[in-house]
């Protein structure tokens, strides 16, 4: 069924685990996602972003979701990723999105209180989940400085005060990641103890953004069957179960997806080289975006593990 993230997040809340928001712009990755949270017992949050609306068409991508998230039996959000304007988030509410992101986080924060002040009295007259943003995204050692390393990830103190005025009902936080499969080129290590400083002063739920996993065996496998992504490294699993434990709610990712993605067809070309029909390529494909989004969804649950 079709919810909002606002119910999925406090059933998270309730149950001390951390749900998946996975992004897609298409419809085998739509039902590779839903078929994972249907084979879990797990509510998922479909999250698209600006750039997967226009890929697919914002009317089709909307039905697209709403079709099959309308049959699960499992909550399913449909959740608008990094929403940059007003005009993209009313757009999205209009066309049945059930959760939206405005990310102001690139603008100072009165700015960003202020649009997020006003896309909450929009989407919350209608009954739509707000999330929004402080604190910028970028691999822990890509900072030149301590300077620069403080003044980009989340603040406790300023988060606090963010929540207060503007009435968010998750807060996504910079503590580390950033977006991509390239997070890390030391030790992939994020800054538990400043999430257990804004767990303690924020009482709504927390969002990690540029979560994938970048499984070792998908970067490895696609430099294999010729690709070239040498060096991607993502978040650890135990990264992730720490930041769980101290509150973590939402979980992104769209890297690992796209990975197990590529890693498929190529695989399925190699292995059949006689076969070019879309469906069974794309059902290879399928298959191993939902065996990637089954495991992280038992990482992020620990009663599942
Ligand atoms: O947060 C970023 C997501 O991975 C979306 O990426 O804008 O290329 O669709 P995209
Ligand atoms: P990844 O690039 O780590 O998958 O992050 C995706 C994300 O944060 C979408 O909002
Ligand atoms: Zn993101």
């Amino acid at each position: 069924m079709i919810t909002t993230m606002k119910e999925i997040l406090e059933m998270a809340e309730k149950g001390g685990f951390a749900v998946s928001a996975f992004n897609t712009s298409n419809i085998e990755l739509t039902r590779a996602i839903i078929d994972a949270a249907i084979e879990t017992e797990t509510p998922v949050i479909i999250a698209t972003s600006e750039k997967a609306i226009d890929y697919a068409g914002i009317d089709c991508l909307s039905k697209v979701v709403h079709s099959f998230g309308e049959k699960a039996p499992i909550p399913v959000a449909l959740h608008l990723d990094h929403g940059k304007s007003l005009e993209s988030v009313v757009r999205a509410i209009r066309y049945g999105w059930t959760s939206v992101m405005i990310d102001a986080s690139d603008r100072p924060f009165e700015e960003n209180v202020e649009i997020t002040r006003k896309v909450v009295q929009i989407a919350h007259a209608v009954g739509v989940t707000v999330e929004a943003e402080l604190g910028r995204l970028k691999g822990i050692e890509d900072y030149v400085s301590v300077d620069e390393r403080e003044a980009f990830l989340t603040d406790p103190d300023d988060a606090k005060r963010f929540v207060e005025e503007t009435g968010v009902d998750a807060l996504a936080v910079a503590i580390g990641t950033s977006h991509g499969a390239y997070k890390f080129k030391g030790e992939p290590k994020l800054d538990l103890k400043r999430l257990e400083e804004i767990r303690d002063r924020v009482n709504v739920p927390l969002v990690l953004h540029g979560a994938s996993g970048v499984p070792g065996e998908l970067v490895d496998g696609i430099n294999e069957l010729g690709g070239d992504i040498k060096g991607a490294r993502g978040v650890p699993d135990d990264e992730l179960r720490e930041a769980v434990k101290r509150g973590i709610r939402k979980v992104n990712a769209d890297t690992d997806l796209r990975l197990a993605f590529t890693y498929a067809v190529r695989r399925f070309l190699k292995e059949n080289p006689a076969v070019f029909d879309p469906r069974k390529i794309l059902s290879s494909a399928m298959d191993e975006i939902k065996r990637v989004a089954i495991h992280r969804i038992k990482v992020l649950r620990p009663d599942l593990e």
